[in-house]
């Protein structure tokens, strides 16, 4: 008999979504009821036509949807934060329906070895595929989900584009199209949505490139065909719909601290201990749980996965607000 020992980031039955508020079922039955498998499929309410390199993907065992609860699809994609399509919640699902990521070409660009241009599909075959690994989003903001993500490891772009030793960090730019995406045309953010990491954040086992989510191609709401995942740091971090991967020496000045340099800063790592300058970050609101106030939970450090990335960041003062 295989038994699992429970990794750090599993929370206690009992602080969990209560059974009602999701829906969890296992990956294949929910593939089949969605009669998908088919790569290049229209899905869901969207017309979506980006990413279908790689699907139906396998789940990663080392992140397997058991260990915690995943939040309903619904949910996932009718609260999002995507500025660049309108700045209440509810907007993105409806203002990017129409909306059309594809064809694709993303840049590896900067201080590599290997600078390409590259059709999204042809970049995830030649990456070996997606796979689904479920994992906790802690947003800034003060809540949470839990998400089966679809895509790759990022530390397998980063190869590919292969930085040279003076490139530092990895700078990751949004697609900048005001035509289509109405957001862009007010100046609620200052665009392209910029995001960076740190090379060896970039380089951990952790950090993701999601292009779908339940095993399906990702929606527009929440950044198609590709976009960030790092769950030990603000939901912020996870820049949508990439365009580019930049490798530079200097630290890349990022959207939301650009914005409010003295609420966001460039580390975002998830911290209980250090409140935002406006509102306590010792606890998080579970989307989709405990009607419209939402259940809460303690939110934990590192958002649970301190045992991986602590290594980090020693010598780094986590007290400290950035
Ligand atoms: N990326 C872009 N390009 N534009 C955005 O407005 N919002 C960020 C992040 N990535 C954002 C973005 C924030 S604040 C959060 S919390 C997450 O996306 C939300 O992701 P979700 O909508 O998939 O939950």
């Amino acid at each position: 008999m295989l038994i699992r020992t429970p990794k750090d980031w599993e929370l206690p039955e009992s602080v969990v979504t209560p059974e009602s508020a999701y829906e969890l079922r296992p990956r294949r039955d929910f593939i089949k009821t969605l009669g998908l498998g088919l790569a290049g499929a229209a899905l869901g309410g969207n017309n979506i036509l980006a990413a279908t390199a790689g699907f139906p993907s396998k789940e990663n065992p080392a992140y397997p949807a058991s260990a915690l609860k995943p939040t309903a699809y619904e949910h996932i994609i009718s609260y999002n934060n995507f500025y660049e399509f309108g700045t209440d919640k509810a907007e993105p699902k409806d203002q990017a329906k129409k909306w059309k990521p594809e064809p694709w070409t993303v840049e590896l660009a900067g201080l590599v070895r290997n600078p390409a241009k590259i059709e999204v599909n042809d970049l995830i075959n030649k990456l070996g595929g997606i796979e689904q690994r479920v994992y906790r989003m802690r947003c800034v903001e003060a809540w949470s989900m839990v998400i089966p993500w679809d895509g790759f490891q990022l530390s397998k772009l980063v190869a590919l584009a292969d930085p040279k030793p003076e490139a530092k960090f990895l700078k990751m730019t949004t697609l900048l199209d005001p035509k289509n995406m109405p957001g862009q045309r007010e100046r609620s953010l200052d665009w392209p949505y910029v995001e960076g990491l740190h090379i060896d954040e970039a380089n951990h086992e952790l950090a993701f490139i999601a292009t779908g989510i339940y095993g399906k191609p990702i929606p527009n709401q929440n950044g198609a065909p590709l976009r960030l995942v790092v769950p030990w740091k603000y939901g912020f971090k996870g820049v949508k719909s990439i365009v580019k991967f930049e490798f530079v020496a200097e630290q890349p000045l990022n959207t939301w601290h650009v914005m409010q340099s003295r609420e966001y800063g460039f580390l975002a790592n998830v911290n209980p201990m250090v409140d935002h300058p406006r509102w306590s970050q010792a606890s998080e609101r579970i989307i989709g749980a405990g009607g419209v106030l939402g259940a809460r939970q303690k939110t934990l450090m590192f958002n649970g996965y301190e045992k991986q990335v602590a290594p980090l960041y020693q010598g780094v003062d986590l007290r400290k607000y950035f």
